[in-house]
């Protein structure tokens, strides 16, 4: 694997959901494997998970991790091509990149959308810059458009606590929030379970929420919640905004949010968030506190998802043994 950007970096989901369980398993099997390398882990945004279990990751690999803040202590990067810079910004990424994949071997980028210009957003002009200009493997630690670490720690979570003998009904619900938040999570949720293609997959959202095709393509779409979630095995919690009408709020609608009583509609389903959530606006505190709540798992599963990413960029490792279809 050269750069993890979405699930199509991917030659086997499979394989390195094993590799992921493995390391869940064995955090230190491979502690020098990433001896003598240093990976930079550079936020343009606020992030608690994905900072703290990516640099747990490389360490568990022997890595020396290093995170930048770009944001608020780099220069401010000027990404147009031929801009001219008598404005706010002070560097351009093509001075910034491949001064950064000197100093790192690996380099792992966060940023968010505008939410403004889509064609721009979904451009992700950010991360095909550092692809382009750093000379050295790029790992999304969640894009304009997608978060690969968020959707493969998913599907680990999902794999790991699947007990029925067949594929799983896992639906996507939209919920409500104050704030437009982007599409990313859902995006790539959507598009790592259809990549997977072992579960009946639904996407629920009020009307305006559909998502771009070329995502959720594959999965059976539906307005109506409460039918939705009949017999569903697992409901993925998440708010995005409008993609048909960018970046806009058109629903606050809080029968939309998940609760007890729309849970027996289901069969008896674990509930998923990525975090961080709005409690009681867009997951309800009986939801995220009760026996069906994945969501503690989920986050303590992006140590191996990640770990698992960097391993295969560092040097890819036959697995040994299974590791799937257990519940610890
Ligand atoms: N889920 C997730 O990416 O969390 P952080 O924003 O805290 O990293």
């Amino acid at each position: 694997m050269r750069n993890f950007i979405s699930v199509h970096d991917v030659d086997d989901v499979n394989a390195l959901v094993e590799k992921a369980l493995m390391y869940k398993d064995n955090p230190f099997i491979h502690k020098n494997l990433g001896a003598n390398k240093r990976i930079g882990l550079l936020f343009l945004n606020p992030s608690l998970r994905t900072r703290l279990s990516t640099r747990i990751a490389a360490n568990n690999l022997g890595m020396e991790a290093v995170v930048f803040n770009i944001d608020k202590e780099g220069w401010a990067i000027e990404f147009e091509e031929g801009a001219v810079m008598n404005g706010t910004t002070v560097e351009h990424i093509k001075d910034a990149a491949p001064t950064l994949g000197l100093y790192f071997d690996i380099l792992c980028i966060r940023s968010f959308p505008s939410l403004k210009n889509r064609e721009e957003d979904y451009a992700e002009t950010v991360i095909n810059q550092f692809i382009k200009y750093a000379g050295v493997p790029i790992v999304s630690l969640e894009s304009a458009t997608l978060h690969p670490l968020q959707s493969f720690t998913d599907l680990i979570t999902i794999k790991e606590t699947f007990a029925g003998k067949t594929k799983p009904k896992v639906v996507l619900t939209w919920a409500p929030h104050v704030k437009p938040l982007p599409q990313c999570v859902a995006n790539s949720f959507a598009q790592w379970i259809n990549a997977w293609g072992a579960a009946d997959f639904v996407i629920t959202h009020p009307e305006g929420y559909e998502l771009d095709e070329k995502f959720t393509t594959g999965a059976t779409i539906i307005t109506n919640q409460d039918e939705a979630l009949k017999d569903a095995d697992y409901i993925y919690v998440k708010n995005w905004s409008s993609y048909r009408d960018y970046g806009k709020i058109l629903s606050s609608d809080t029968n939309w949010m998940l609760t007890n009583e729309k849970l027996k509609l289901a069969n008896n389903a674990k509930v998923m968030h990525c975090l961080p959530v709005r409690r009681n606006v867009e997951l309800s505190d009986e939801i995220l506190d009760g026996a069906n709540s994945l969501v503690t798992r989920q986050a303590g599963n992006r140590v191996w998802a990640a770990q698992a990413v960097l391993s295969e960029i560092i040097a890819p490792i036959p697995l040994k043994g299974s590791y799937s279809r257990r519940i610890k």
